[in-house]
C-alpha cells in the first residue's frame, strides 16, 4: 500500500505474465490460428469477436474497440484502478510488488488507515444501533417512514442515527482516531465534540466496502440541512460517489448509471428497484468521478433538477464530460420537471414513468447544441459567430474519436464557418495516426497509397517488434533526416524505445498509458502487418529505406524552395550538400 511501483517492476510482470493464461483464467479461450478468441467480456455479443495475440501479449475485440496489455485486462475486468490491477497481475504470477520509497507512506500511516477503516465500520455500526434502539433513534426511524424509506432499504445503504449530544462518540472510541476520521470538531481552545449529532446518517462507502465518511441530515428544517465528512486520508469528495458500493452489490456491469444529487435520491431510486444511480457528494461531477463511473459502465446519464441552479448545473458538468468522451462513451442529460428530484419523481410517477424518462434523456450532443440554439438566435450571422466561438473551446476537448469529427461537423453545419476546416483538418490529421481508421476511404490516402503504407508499415512494425530500433542505430540514421507524414510519431517511440529498452509490445504500450499518443500506439499494435516472422527485419528495413528517400525528397525540396526565396543559413547549406550528396550517390548505384 506504499510507494511508487518501480517501472522496471511493471515491465518485468508485462514480460512474465503470460496473456493468454491471465484472461484464460477469467474468460475461457479457444484457440483458432495464432490467436485465442472468446465472446467478449465487455459486451454482450452472440460470436466471438474477442481475440488474444500471445506473440504481441495484446488483446483485442473487434466488435467493441476494448484492446490493451494484461494490465489494462484486469482494470477493464476486474474495475481494478492502475496500482490494483499491477497488485492483482503480481498475485497471478507469484510475485511481490516492491516499492520505491518506504518514507512516502511510512509504517506508522499504513497501520493508522487500517484502523481508521476499522474505526469507521465500528462507527457505522454504532448509529445503526443508535436508529435500531435510541429513543432519539425511534424519531428518525419515524422520519425515514414518513419520508417513504423501507427498512431493507434502510440496511441495504446502513442508515444510521448520530445521537444528539456533544460527546457520544467521544466517549466511546479512541478521541485521536476520531479526529483523523474527521468525526470530531476541534475547536481552538475548546474540547473536541462530535461532528454529527442528532441526525441520519448516511455511510460512504469505496467500491471496495470500506466505509470513508459519512453524511448527515437534519430531521427538520434546521440548517445545514446535511453535513458531510470533511476530506480525510481516507475521504475525497472530488473523487468518491455516495452509491457505488450498494449499485455494484446488485450489479457490477450496469448498462448505464444515473447520477443524481442527493443521497435521498439515490435511495428512493434504489427502492424503486432502480439500483445503477449514485450521487456527487455534494460537489460538482469532476472528470475524476467520470472516469470512475465509466469504468462500470460505457453509458452514463446526468440527472439534473428542472429549476435554475439545476440547469447551470448542467451546463456546469458539459465541461467534465467533453474530456471524459472517448469513443465508446455515451453521455445522456436529463433535466427533471420544475420542482422535482428523482426522489420525488418517482414516487409521483412510478417506476416505469421515470425509466421511460432515463431512455429518451437527451444526447450530449443534443443537449449541447440545443443549450445555443436555446440561447442565441442562430437565423443571424452574429447568432452563429457566437456559436462557433463559445463551443469550440468544449469540442477541443473530446478526445480524437469519431465522435468529435462528427460533433465538429455539426457545428460546421450549425455555424456556417468554413474556417472550422482548421479544426476539423486537425482532427482527421490526429485520426491518420490512428490506423484503425486507416481503411476508411480517403482522397488524400488514394494518391499517396504507396508512401503512406511504407510508413504505416515502418511504424507498425517497430511498435510490435521494439528491437527493430537497433536496425536504425546501425545504419546510424539521423532523425532528423526523417520527413515524412508519421515522422513525428515514429522518432517519438524511437526516443522511448531507447530510453526504455522495452522487451516486447505489450511492455511499449505500457510506457505510454494516459498519454495523447495511447491511442495510435495501440492501434498499431493491433495492425495486422501480415509479415511474416522471419521476414520482418528485411520488411523493416526495405519500408526504411523508402521512408528515407521520401524523406530526403522532401528536405530537398524544401530547401531548394527556401533558397530560392529566403536563402538558407549555414547549417541549411550544409544539410543540402548532403542531400544532393545522397542523391548523386544512390543515382550512381542505380546506374552501375
Ligand atoms: P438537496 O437539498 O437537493 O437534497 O441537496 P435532497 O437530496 O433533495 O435532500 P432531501 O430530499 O431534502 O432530503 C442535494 C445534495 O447536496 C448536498 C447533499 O449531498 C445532498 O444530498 N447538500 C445539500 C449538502 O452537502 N449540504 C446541504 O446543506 C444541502
Ligand atoms: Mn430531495
Amino acid at each position: 500500500m506504499s510507494g511508487r511501483i518501480p517501472r522496471e517492476f511493471i515491465d518485468e510482470l508485462l514480460v512474465r505474465v503470460d496473456i493468454v493464461d491471465l484472461i484464460d483464467s477469467h474468460v475461457p479461450l479457444k484457440k483458432t490460428g495464432s490467436n485465442y478468441v472468446a465472446r467478449c467480456p465487455f459486451h454482450a455479443e452472440k460470436t466471438p469477436s474477442f481475440s488474444v495475440n500471445r506473440k504481441k501479449q495484446f488483446f483485442h475485440c473487434f466488435g467493441c474497440g476494448a484492446s490493451g496489455n494484461a494490465i489494462s485486462f484486469l482494470m477493464d475486468f476486474s474495475h481494478l484502478d492502475f496500482v490494483e490491477a499491477v497488485e492483482d497481475l503480481a498475485g497471478f504470477a507469484g510475485l511481490e510488488v516492491p516499492r520505491e520509497s518506504i518514507t512516502y507512506l511510512p509504517e506508522q500511516k499504513k497501520e493508522d488507515l487500517t484502523s481508521l477503516y476499522t474505526l469507521m465500520e465500528q462507527i457505522a455500526a454504532f448509529y445503526v444501533e443508535q436508529l435500531r434502539s435510541s429513543d432519539g433513534g425511534k424519531k428518525a426511524v419515524e422520519y425515514l417512514k414518513k419520508r417513504g424509506v423501507s427498512g431493507d432499504c434502510a440496511s441495504d445503504f446502513m442508515l444510521g442515527y448520530a445521537p444528539d449530544e456533544w460527546k457520544t462518540l467521544a466517549l466511546r472510541f479512541n478521541p485521536e482516531l476520531l479526529l483523523k476520521a474527521g468525526l470530531l470538531v476541534d475547536k481552538e481552545g475548546g474540547q473536541p465534540y462530535d461532528r454529527f449529532r442528532g441526525r441520519i446518517m448516511f455511510p460512504i462507502r469505496d467500491k471496495r466496502a470500506r466505509i470513508i465518511g459519512f453524511g448527515g441530515r437534519v430531521l427538520d428544517d434546521s440548517l445545514p440541512k446535511y453535513l458531510n465528512s470533511p476530506e480525510t486520508s481516507l475521504f475525497h469528495k472530488g473523487k468518491e460517489v455516495y452509491g457505488l458500493y450498494e449499485l455494484l452489490e446488485k450489479n457490477t456491469k450496469p448498462q448505464r448509471i444515473l447520477i443524481v444529487e442527493g443521497y435521498m435520491d439515490v435511495i428512493a431510486l434504489a427502492q424503486f428497484g432502480i439500483h445503477y444511480a449514485v450521487a456527487a457528494l455534494g460537489t460538482a461531477t469532476s472528470q475524476a468521478h467520470l472516469d470512475l463511473l465509466f469504468r462500470f459502465s460505457s453509458e452514463l446519464v446526468f440527472c439534473f433538477d428542472g429549476d435554475k441552479a439545476g440547469k447551470e448545473a448542467a451546463w456546469r458538468a458539459m465541461e467534465p464530460a467533453f474530456s471524459s468522451l472517448k469513443d465508446g462513451r455515451q453521455i445522456r442529460i436529463m433535466l427533471l420537471p420544475q420542482n422535482h428530484d428523482p426522489d420525488s419523481l418517482v414516487r409521483e410517477e412510478g417506476i416505469d414513468g421515470f425509466i421511460s424518462r432515463v431512455q429518451t434523456a437527451e444526447t450530449l450532443s443534443e443537449y449541447f447544441f440545443g443549450h445555443f440554439s436555446k440561447e442565441l438566435n442562430l437565423s443571424e450571422l452574429e447568432g452563429r459567430a457566437q456559436l462557433a466561438s463559445k463551443a469550440k473551446p468544449y469540442l477541443e476537448k473530446l478526445p480524437e474519436s469519431i465522435f468529435k469529427e462528427m460533433m465538429l461537423a455539426r457545428l460546421k453545419e450549425l455555424s456556417g464557418w468554413a474556417s472550422l476546416d482548421v479544426l476539423e483538418n486537425a482532427a482527421t490529421l490526429a485520426s491518420k495516426q490512428n490506423p484503425r481508421r486507416y481503411p476508411r476511404p480517403d482522397k488524400k490516402q488514394h494518391q499517396d497509397k504507396g508512401r503512406l503504407s511504407s510508413a504505416r508499415m515502418a511504424i507498425a512494425l517497430l511498435v510490435q517488434n521494439p528491437r527493430l530500433a537497433e536496425i536504425l542505430e546501425q545504419r546510424e540514421i539521423d532523425w532528423n533526416e526523417l520527413e515524412f507524414s508519421g515522422a513525428d510519431l515514429f522518432k517519438n517511440i524511437l526516443q522511448t524505445i531507447v530510453d526504455k529498452n522495452p522487451a516486447n509490445v505489450a511492455v511499449l504500450t505500457e510506457c505510454y498509458r494516459d498519454t495523447a499518443e495511447e491511442r495510435s500506439i495501440k492501434a498499431l499494435a493491433l495492425l495486422d502487418s501480415q509479415v511474416p516472422d522471419d521476414k520482418i527485419d528485411t520488411v523493416f528495413g526495405d519500408s526504411l529505406d523508402r521512408l528515407l528517400t521520401q524523406s530526403r525528397e522532401a528536405i530537398l525540396a524544401r530547401l531548394l524552395d527556401k533558397s530560392k526565396t529566403e536563402g538558407l543559413d549555414a547549417q541549411e547549406k550544409e544539410l543540402l550538400r548532403k542531400m544532393l550528396t545522397v542523391k548523386s550517390l544512390v543515382q550512381n548505384n542505380r546506374n552501375l
